[in-house]
């Protein structure tokens, strides 16, 4: 079975691979590039739910099989701000320590037990001619924002976003550590057990 990644980023589709060879032995793992996609997605949803289903919706009606996720944090003090918008929340796509700034800056006034915060992960799957109905699954890690860096590892708002049940921030686990509790890792069990009921129905 062949199967679209909505993305050219080689470490997510080796890690799809990783999790769906157990579903089906023989299943092949595509980026955007090898089905002839150029240019990107456009990501004008509101929702990380939208987001996702109108990347997997692009390949389905490409007619292959579309898997995409979408991911992001939601700060409470904020109104679930960065959100959809985590990766150009300073303006530029992925510089992730001007990002940082601006949320530690718009939540400075914000005191500790107020900063509490949710990294969520949305993977979406549409299947061609609506084969199926689309697969959407939520994962979710609950967290508080530190008022400074914490930790050298990971990418994105990891050094900020401590997790009370390890006391340790995403930027100080194991990648083993953060894989046991995360957002995606959430959303990802929850979609390998849908997507096994579908195909295997
Ligand atoms: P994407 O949907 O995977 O491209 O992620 C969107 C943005 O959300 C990233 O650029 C990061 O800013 C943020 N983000 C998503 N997941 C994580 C994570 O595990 N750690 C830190 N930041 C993340």
């Amino acid at each position: 079975m062949k199967i679209v990644l909505a993305s050219r980023n080689a470490h997510k589709i080796k890690e799809l691979h990783a999790f769906l060879r157990p579903v089906d032995p023989d299943i092949e793992i595509l980026s955007l590039d090898d089905i002839g996609f150029v240019g990107d997605i456009e990501e004008n949803g509101t929702t990380f739910e939208e987001n996702a289903l109108i990347k997997a919706q692009t390949v389905a009606d490409m007619g292959y099989i579309g898997i995409a996720d979408d991911s992001g944090l939601s700060v409470d003090a904020l109104d679930g701000a960065p959100g959809v918008y985590s990766a150009r929340y300073a303006g530029e796509h992925g510089d992730d320590h001007k990002n940082n700034m601006l949320l530690l800056e718009n939540i400075a006034d914000v005191p500790d037990e107020k900063r509490t915060a949710e990294f969520v992960s949305v993977i979406a799957c549409s299947f061609p001619g609506g084969e199926h109905a689309p697969i959407v699954c939520r994962g979710a890690c609950p967290g508080t924002i530190l008022h400074a860096y914490r930790g050298n590892g990971g990418f994105g708002y990891d050094p900020l976003f401590y997790y009370a049940p390890y006391d340790k921030t995403y930027a100080e686990m194991t990648p083993e550590e953060k894989n046991s509790i995360s957002h995606r890792a959430n959303a990802m069990k929850k979609f390998i057990e849908a997507f096994r009921d579908v195909i295997h129905a």
